[in-house]
């Protein structure tokens, strides 16, 4: 594959300007579409968020404050934006963030992302509550890099299990949520008594896993599938998790490991304490503490504090590729996108998610470029400005 801004000329010049996009390349209109085209459940399950849905907005307000202060004449042929993280080796910094229940959006789910995901070199980082199991998924994926999200249940035996699976399935890094030991006050999903999992979707990992089957008297069919459910409600997650705990992920997992749902510096601080080689500033899209600060804004202190200890990603609020240059700029090593690709799911399938991870790239591409950077090492926070932060003046 070429540059990633070679999409544009692809574009322009498939047809000679008679055959145009099947989605649009604004990636922030997909989500207008993909309402039009899901159901009133499954759209409000993931464009919604928590509460009042505060925090969602202040997630996409702070990447409004920040602009980008382009700089002229300086080279920028031949950029180049690999990079590895936390031993994965990426064609560009960004990932596709963990997103459970897919079937919802397209019956191929997270088999069509992680084909998608293969095929444009991103790393997918499949979901606990995926609609498929990991073992399925990394097959759709083969050699693509690939990342597992832990969702860390009660049972400590399960806890292992899954990410014994994940590790012979070939997910060569953990990611562990922390910020969702419970589901938050969702008014969309609320008011229309919408739980996918409840429904069977989203628990493939768990009702495939023999710890899980032990314990519901073996494989989970119509005789104790109310069971299972009840089971999963259980076991989901544990609130009474302390920093103490860490070392049990440890014992379980030799691979890389990043926390996400860290928005405090000394949280962060605490992570690189008990050996976490990452943290991912993430507020999960807004979709758990309403009122909270916005993911940007919290960016800049938990580089500040662990940047040069442990590889800091930033999550929450990402729809373009200005969006994940400005996140790099403030110090983020990568930056995982969420909704966008659901929605490309949602419209396209496999070729949606392809497409909605083309235009990312080259979108990114052509904000450092235009930026006047020809790679990552160009992106730092004087080629930004704020309301209140003066940019700086170098290069
Ligand atoms: C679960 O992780 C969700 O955000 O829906």
């Amino acid at each position: 594959m070429g540059s990633p801004a070679d999409f544009q000329n692809e574009i322009y010049l498939k047809g000679l300007g008679d055959v145009v996009p099947e989605l649009p390349t604004d990636l922030t209109r997909l989500e207008g579409l993909a309402e039009e085209r899901l159901s009133a459940k499954a759209y409000g399950y993931v464009a919604g968020a928590a509460g009042s849905e505060h925090t969602a907005r202040a997630n996409r307000e702070a990447f409004d404050r920040w602009r980008i202060v382009p700089r002229m004449l300086r080279d920028v042929g031949g950029c180049d934006l690999a990079t590895r993280v936390l031993g994965t080796d990426m064609p560009a910094p960004v990932l596709l963030a963990p997103i459970g229940v897919q079937a919802i959006f397209h019956p191929d789910g997270e088999l069509a992302v992680a084909r998608a995901a293969a095929g444009t070199g991103l790393t997918t980082v499949l979901s606990t509550a995926a609609s498929y199991a990991m073992e399925e998924v990394a097959a759709a994926n083969g050699d693509g890099p690939r990342w597992y999200q832990l969702y860390w249940p009660k049972d400590r035996e399960l806890a292992a299990s899954l990410i014994g699976r994940a590790k012979a399935a070939g997910y060569t890094a953990l990611v562990v949520t922390l910020d969702t030991f419970t589901l938050a006050w969702r008014p969309r999903d609320l008011d229309q008594a919408y739980l996918p999992f409840l429904r069977g979707i989203g628990v493939a990992n768990y009702f495939s896993d023999p710890v899980f089957q032990e314990a519901v008297g073996g494989p989970v069919d119509a005789s104790n599938r109310d069971a299972a459910l009840m089971h999963w409600v259980a076991n989901f997650g544990d609130p009474t998790l302390t920093w103490d705990d860490l070392g049990f992920l440890r014992e379980h997992w030799d691979g890389p490991i990043a926390l996400k749902g860290i928005q405090h510096p000394d949280d962060a601080r605490r992570a690189v304490d008990a050996g976490m080689d990452g943290v991912i500033v993430s507020n999960h899209g807004g979709r758990q503490l309403d009122g909270a600060i916005a993911s940007l804004d919290a960016l800049p202190g938990v580089v500040d504090a662990v940047g040069d200890q442990a590889t800091v990603l930033f999550d929450s609020g990402v729809r373009t590729g200005a969006d994940i240059a400005k996140a790099l700029a403030i110090g983020a090593k990568a930056v995982l996108v969420g909704r966008p690709y659901i929605y490309g799911l949602a419209l396209g399938g496999e070729a949606g998610v392809r497409h909605v991870v083309r235009c990312l790239l080259a979108e990114l591409e052509l904000t450092v470029t235009l930026s006047g950077h020809a790679g990552l090492d160009g992106l730092t926070r004087e080629i930004l400005a704020t309301g209140d932060i003066r940019h700086g003046s170098s290069g």
